[in-house]
Order: C-alpha cells, then sequence, then structure tokens
C-alpha cells in the first residue's frame, strides 16, 4: 500500500493541508498517510527543525506532502536551526534536485492577475529549478572576518554533475511540452553561469527536438511581465528560480494557486505548495489550499503514476473556479470570498 508522509508545518500549513489529506482520500483511498514534524512546529516540540524521526519516516515513504515552514517567532534561531532549514534539509537528504513549478493561467481567474487580462490570457509555463545546489548549499558561508572586520559570505557553486543532470530535466520537460527552453543566466557577471550554461548547450546537442534560447536573469524578469505566454520551460539555478518562480505565481492572480514537485532519483517527491506559510492570516480560515490541493495531483500523477486522479482533482478545481467561489487572496472587490474549509470543501464536492 503506497504511504505518503504528511508534514503540516507551520502557518496556514496545517489549514490547506487538512484540506489536501481530505481530496487524496477522496481520490485515493487506498494510499496511507501519516504525519510528522517539521519546520517551527518541530522546534517547539524537539529543539530540530527536522528531527531524525521526521527524515527517517520521510525516507521510508520516499513520498512526502509539506506545507509551509517558517514564521516571526523563530526568527532569532541560529541559520541552521530556522524552521526553513528544516526544508533545506529535507530536500538535500532526499537528493531532491528537481523543482517544477508549473504556472497557468485559468481563463476564471485572468481577471484576480495584478496584470491586464490580455497580458497573461494564454500563460502556460513550468519553472525547472536546480533545488539541492548553489547559493542555498555552497560552502563557505556564513560569518567571518574580513581585512579586520566582521563579513559575510554565500558561494554559488555547481558542479558538472548537478548542472547536467537538471539541464536533462529542462529538457525533458520541455520535450513534452511546446519545445521551448529557456535558460536563465546571469553570465556576464558570474563564472558560475558561464560554466551552467556551457553545459546546458552541450545537453542541447542531446535534444534536437528542443528549442533553447537563453534569459539573463534581470532581463528574464522583466519580459516574463511582458510576455509571459511565450514561455514554456524555463531552467534556473536554485536562487533565480526562487524568485522568478513567485513571480510567475502572481501572474496566476495569486501565490496561492501553484504547487510544485520537488524530484529525485525514481520513486522519491516531496510536494509542496510554493507559497509560505503566511502567519499573517493562520489559523483565521482566510488561505487559499487550492496550491496544497494541486500539489497532491502532482503527488498523483509524478510519485504514484495516476494521472486518471491527478486529472480529476484539477477538473474539480477548475470547476469550482468556473462556478465564481473565490477565497480572500483571489476575491477580486464586489466578490465575497469563503474560507480554506469551504474552498476545500467545494472542491471535493466537484470531485464527486
Ligand atoms: C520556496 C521557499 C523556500 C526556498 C524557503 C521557505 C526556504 O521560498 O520553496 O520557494 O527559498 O526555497
Ligand atoms: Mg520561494
Amino acid at each position: 500500500m503506497p504511504r505518503v508522509l504528511a508534514l503540516p508545518g507551520d502557518g496556514i500549513g496545517p489549514e490547506v493541508m487538512a484540506e489536501a489529506l481530505e481530496v487524496l482520500a477522496r481520490v485515493a483511498p487506498d494510499v496511507e498517510s501519516e504525519r510528522a514534524l517539521i519546520g517551527g512546529a518541530a522546534i517547539d516540540a524537539t529543539g530540530e527543525p527536522l528531527p531524525p524521526d521526521t527524515l527517517d519516516r520521510a525516507r521510508e515513504c520516499g513520498v512526502v506532502l509539506l506545507g509551509a515552514v517558517g514564521g516571526p517567532r523563530w526568527d532569532g534561531q541560529p541559520q541552521d536551526k530556522k524552521p526553513e532549514a528544516g526544508l533545506l534539509g529535507i530536500r538535500k537528504a532526499l537528493g531532491l534536485y528537481a523543482n517544477l513549478r508549473p504556472a497557468t493561467v485559468v481563463p476564471a481567474l485572468a481577471a484576480s492577475s495584478p496584470l491586464r487580462p490580455e497580458g497573461v490570457r494564454g500563460v502556460d509555463l513550468v519553472v525547472v529549478r536546480e533545488l539541492t545546489g548553489g547559493l542555498y548549499y555552497g560552502q563557505p558561508r556564513g560569518r567571518f572576518e574580513s581585512e579586520g572586520e566582521a563579513a559575510a559570505r554565500n558561494t554559488m557553486v555547481y558542479r558538472e554533475s548537478e548542472v547536467r543532470r537538471i539541464a536533462r530535466v529542462g529538457f525533458e520537460t520541455a520535450a513534452r511540452r511546446r519545445g521551448r527552453l529557456t535558460n536563465v543566466h546571469k553570465a556576464n557577471v558570474l563564472e558560475v553561469c558561464a560554466f551552467w550554461n556551457e553545459i546546458v548547450e552541450d545537453e542541447a546537442r542531446d535534444h534536437p527536438g528542443v528549442s533553447l534560447d537563453h534569459q539573463l536573469v534581470d532581463s528574464m524578469a522583466m519580459v516574463l511581465l511582458r510576455d509571459a505566454a511565450e514561455f514554456d520551460t524555463i531552467l534556473c539555478p536554485n536562487l533565480f528560480g526562487d524568485i522568478l518562480s513567485d513571480e510567475a505565481a502572481m501572474l496566476t492572480g495569486s501565490l496561492g494557486m501553484l504547487p510544485s514537485a520537488s524530484l529525485g532519483e525514481a520513486g522519491r517527491g516531496l510536494f509542496e505548495p510554493v507559497h509560505g506559510s503566511a502567519p499573517d492570516i493562520a489559523g483565521r480560515d482566510r488561505a487559499n489550499p487550492l496550491a496544497m490541493i494541486l500539489s497532491v495531483a502532482m503527488l498523483l500523477e509524478h510519485a504514484l503514476e495516476r494521472p486518471e486522479p491527478a486529472a480529476r482533482v484539477r477538473a474539480a478545481v477548475d470547476r469550482v473556479l468556473e462556478a465564481g467561489h473565490r477565497t480572500p487572496d483571489l476575491a477580486t472587490s464586489g466578490e465575497d470570498p469563503v474560507g480554506t474549509r469551504a474552498m476545500g470543501r467545494l472542491v471535493r464536492e466537484a470531485l464527486a
């Protein structure tokens, strides 16, 4: 029997997780879900953002559903004891190097985007973000002394094999879609990006069916707003992917809509919304559970290889939006928003 480890985490994490697990139970009743602690919740209970028990069970299950981590309560913690360290730790420990963040503008939500509806019509892209290397993990890092005064540093470093494997995921993803890969870099300044680009160019020879182009990250931030519908698959190092995926999310109307899949070697995966723990609205039945519910669809598709229930979940979300239901983040003026629980229930009803 397939097992899924649910890590609700902090802030709105537990609220959106509860809705998502009910959806999962509906469409895949044979899947067993169990819970464990991560992030601030784990720090409060055990002193560690990623307790060994959580990691052991994540390794056993191989498939993880995660809510969100972090909050102002833990701001004072040292870097390696912050809630975020739990998330970075589990990504690294499970070898989840490929993060897929699809962003599509559904017609029903075009009015929720901060951009003009004609500017976002037809947007259907995916950010392929490298997730276990680059500036997030490079050594040396931290505070040190330089020329007699305090200093701090992080290091952006990539090994050839790390670039090659994520580039392949980028090309393979593009090949299954519209065949266009946009590689994001800052090679005019950073040697690590020039190196990354050479390897991407080299991999392009093995993928003649995919057309490759390159964009400087600053210019990418601009053209993504101007011509979002032009993009298909966007390949990014870790930090650039973090930034551009939030931007891509906003095109769709709300960060509360975007799911993600973090994949490693066969069968392993962690599925989480792109949004954070939103402590300002936690516990108030205001969070949008759709990104978390759509993360269940990605789990069904990528980890359990069940495309049929995955499609059912997505269709149910579309139907609820088409019927005009909106959580507060999506509601435009004059629309009466529904809460987290009601939105979850509407999706479950639409599954029937
Ligand atoms: C994300 C988040 C995380 C990241 C944080 C919470 C560590 O912003 O998944 O995009 O930077 O990767
Ligand atoms: Mg982010």
